[in-house]
């Protein structure tokens, strides 16, 4: 079968005073209908910035190569206009900032549905389906609508753009860091959401550090280091044991698990090795590492490992 996105060997690199920041690297992720992919990494492993090219919203000092077809079209291949329609009604986007995503001088009842309308819903579905997204998240929908985004604290507003987000039931949902500043209550509700969007047949792609979260929705999980993928696989197989020596030692540093911090600093984006950017804090190094880049390799069942400790010797 074909799937529904497919993205192939996606790179992003920012043209800066500095130098090139090299934020994504051959990234090649795929996702069937009703499927769910994480992604996970540290802070600045370019989570962000892959959720960002799929959807074209990358600012203009962005150099981006490889593909990205949905549908068997090419987005990166897209006229803008294009592009805007597939955003509204193929592709949505739950951001990272839920406050950059709504407007502070619109209430947000105007705002909530014309998210629902963009997305071809008439205005008595579109409430009907509001009121119950919105419900689940213990939120009114007359009285959310008729206040502007500042009266609602970051929890609140949270809530707001996931329902905007899952209104339209997109082929696609990218939700970027989607339980940011929300308890560990609403943090199941939104789970059960992202989950009942995936039943319902849409593909998700969750981009969390949020563990907790990664664990519940389940799926596959795609693990970034230092703006390339190092290990992916079914989620309950990162879980119980991750073939990649930066997952193991990621789980490690949890603190509910052992909380030993991984020692040294992940390179800097401007000037990444041309061998295992993870080489240099790598408990499991050995000589070749410093050699070459690995490639992805059978580690398990199903999962693959960016590790020459798993390259046919
Ligand atoms: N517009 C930009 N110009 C230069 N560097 C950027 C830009 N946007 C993001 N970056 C850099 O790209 C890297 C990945 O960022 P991001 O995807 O936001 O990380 P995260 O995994 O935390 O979401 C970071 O080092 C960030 O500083
Ligand atoms: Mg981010």
């Amino acid at each position: 079968m074909t799937p529904l996105l497919d993205v192939n060997e996606l790179s992003v690199g920012f043209r800066t005073g500095r130098g090139v920041v090299q934020a994504l690297s051959g990234a090649s992720i795929d996702l069937a209908p009703g499927e769910i992919l994480l992604v996970v990494g540290e802070s600045g492993s370019g989570k962000t910035v892959l959720a960002h090219s799929l959807l074209r919203l990358l600012p203009r000092n962005a150099g981006v190569s490889g593909s990205v077809m949905l549908h068997g079209q090419d987005l990166l291949a897209l006229p803008p206009r294009a592009m805007r329609r597939i955003r509204a009604r193929r592709l949505a986007l739950i951001p990272q900032t839920p406050a950059s995503a709504l407007n502070p001088v619109r209430r947000l009842g105007g705002q909530l549905l014309e998210a629902a309308r963009a997305r071809g819903l008439t205005d008595d579905a579109a409430r009907r389906r509001l009121r119950t997204l919105l419900a689940e998240l213990d939120l009114d929908l007359a009285a959310v609508g008729a206040r502007y985004a500042h009266q609602l604290s970051g929890g609140m507003q949270q809530r707001v753009v996931n329902a905007m987000a899952l209104v339209g039931e997109p082929d696609v949902v990218i939700a970027d860091e989607p339980t940011s500043g929300l308890d560990s209550a609403l943090v199941d509700t939104t789970a059960q959401q992202l989950l009942d969007i995936a039943a319902r047949g849409s593909a998700l792609l969750v981009i969390t550090h949020d563990l907790r979260l990664a664990e519940r929705l389940g799926g596959r999980l795609a693990l970034l280091y230092a703006s390339r993928i190092v290990e992916v696989g079914p989620s309950a197989a990162f879980f119980a044991g991750p073939t990649h020596p930066y997952g193991r030692e990621l789980l490690r540093a949890l603190p509910e698990r052992e909380g030993k911090p991984i020692p040294g600093l992940s390179p800097e984006l401007t000037a990444l090795p041309a061998h295992c950017a993870f080489a240099a804090r790598c408990p499991d190094r050995f000589e070749r590492c410093g050699g070459a880049l690995p490639d992805l390799y059978p580690a398990a069942d199903g999962v693959l490992s960016r590790c020459f400790s798993h390259a046919q010797r």
